[in-house]
């Protein structure tokens, strides 16, 4: 049996006529950038992400460096983010011209550690108005966690904790649109901004690269509206430098059909991942396996199903003979890459992040696999253990 780790085609097929002539539609109308559809999805994934505001952008990771401009982050500040992500995340930080600061993260979430975060704090001192970083004479501006996987970070300390110390929050929600913690409050509307993206593989994908940042900050969303079109209003009079972050149509026009059923693939995923635990228990692999935690009550979207377990190579070489499509989310921490040297980090500094890295082992998801792909993945991990 084969089982990739995600196949779209049966997503996409049901809704072929329909997405067909969208398109067409867009295509008739020969308007392609920041038109009616774009509008419309803006409305839809702000009320969606329970935000007043949506911009939407050309991808996750142009949402994250809009959000780090309109916000004026630059040269000489620092913000603070988990060094197990995607490279999207202190990637933009570093390309506003910022220093990423890194907390480590809960060895159970994978998000971002109150605790670590508070080590963190208290590497800074308060100057006046100023939170300075004091190995690097940084200014502390921002927080940046991340909802890893689709479960959002503990974000009721976090906020509690930027409040306090003036800094603004940038929620990276890229894989998790929907996702909400114990009181149903949703991915994106906690912090100033939340970034999301619409990349193929995400819960939400669209037929190429889009993005969009939600806010409940009027003025914030002004701002990111202006700089997303180089800055330019009225157009061509520039009083800030921008870029072009536009949304195109033909994606706007995809997403307004896809849109309608995310909750219905979301509860797909959440199902496989309830299936996934129970077989799991029942193989009786706890000794060389954790099935993904989700903290009671939260809406975690499982954009990915991420085991923790013994051997990971070999088992991911196991699984791929057999047929199981599988991916490492991520093999090399952000504070170890090649990139980051400047920053000074050693390995060893960020150990839960270190010991993800090199132990966790994305599975099989998406929404139309079915009860036998799913158990087949089960026996073959099973299989690997009892070799
Ligand atoms: C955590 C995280 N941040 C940022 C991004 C960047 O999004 P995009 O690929 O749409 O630019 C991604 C997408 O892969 C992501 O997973």
């Amino acid at each position: 049996m084969q089982v990739p780790l995600l196949d779209l085609k049966p997503q996409y097929q049901p809704l072929a006529a329909e997405i067909q002539a969208a398109i067409e539609r867009v295509c008739a109308s020969q308007s392609f950038i920041l038109g009616p559809s774009v509008r419309q999805l803006e409305t839809s994934v702000a009320s969606y992400s329970q935000c007043r505001h949506a911009i939407g952008v050309s991808s996750g990771t142009d949402a994250l460096l809009l959000a780090l401009m309109a916000l004026g982050i630059g040269p000489g500040d620092a913000v603070i983010t988990a060094p197990f992500t995607f490279f999207a995340t202190a990637g933009t930080i570093a390309r506003s011209g910022a220093r990423p600061l890194f907390c480590d993260i809960d060895p159970q979430t994978f998000n971002i550690s109150p605790r670590s975060l508070a080590d963190c704090l208290g590497q800074c001192e308060r100057r006046g108005d100023a939170l300075l970083h004091r190995a690097s004479g940084t200014r502390v501006r921002a927080i940046m966690p991340v909802h890893l996987y689709g479960q959002v970070a503990d974000m009721a300390p976090l906020m509690d904790r930027a409040r306090r110390e003036g800094l603004n929050v940038i929620e990276d929600a890229a894989q998790a649109i929907g996702a909400a913690d114990a009181q149903q409050r949703r991915a994106g509307s906690f912090g100033d901004v939340g970034c999301l993206s619409f990349f193929p593989t995400k819960n939400l994908g669209a037929f190429g690269d889009a993005g969009m940042c939600v806010s409940n900050d009027a003025a914030l969303a002004e701002r990111m509206e202006i700089l997303r079109v180089h800055g330019g209003k009225p157009k061509y009079y520039h009083a800030f430098i921008g870029g072009n972050f536009r949304l195109d149509e033909l994606q706007a026009a995809v997403l307004n059909i896809k849109l309608a059923h995310l909750d219905a693939w979301s509860a797909g995923r959440q199902r496989n991942a309830a299936y996934y635990d129970g077989a799991f228990r029942e193989a009786v692999l706890a000794d060389a396996l954790q099935t993904p935690h989700a903290a009671p009550g939260v809406r975690h979207i499982y954009n990915q199903y991420v085991i923790r377990c013994r051997e990971r190579d070999a088992l991911r070489a196991h699984l791929a003979a057999a047929g199981v499509g599988t991916e490492i989310y991520y093999p090399v921490p952000l504070h170890l890459q090649q990139c980051f040297a400047y920053l000074g980090h050693r390995s060893g500094e960020f150990p839960e992040s270190e010991r993800a890295a090199a132990e966790t082992l994305a599975l099989p998801i998406y929404p139309e696999l079915s009860q036998a792909q799913l158990q087949y993945v089960v026996d073959s991990v099973a299989a690997f253990y009892r070799r």
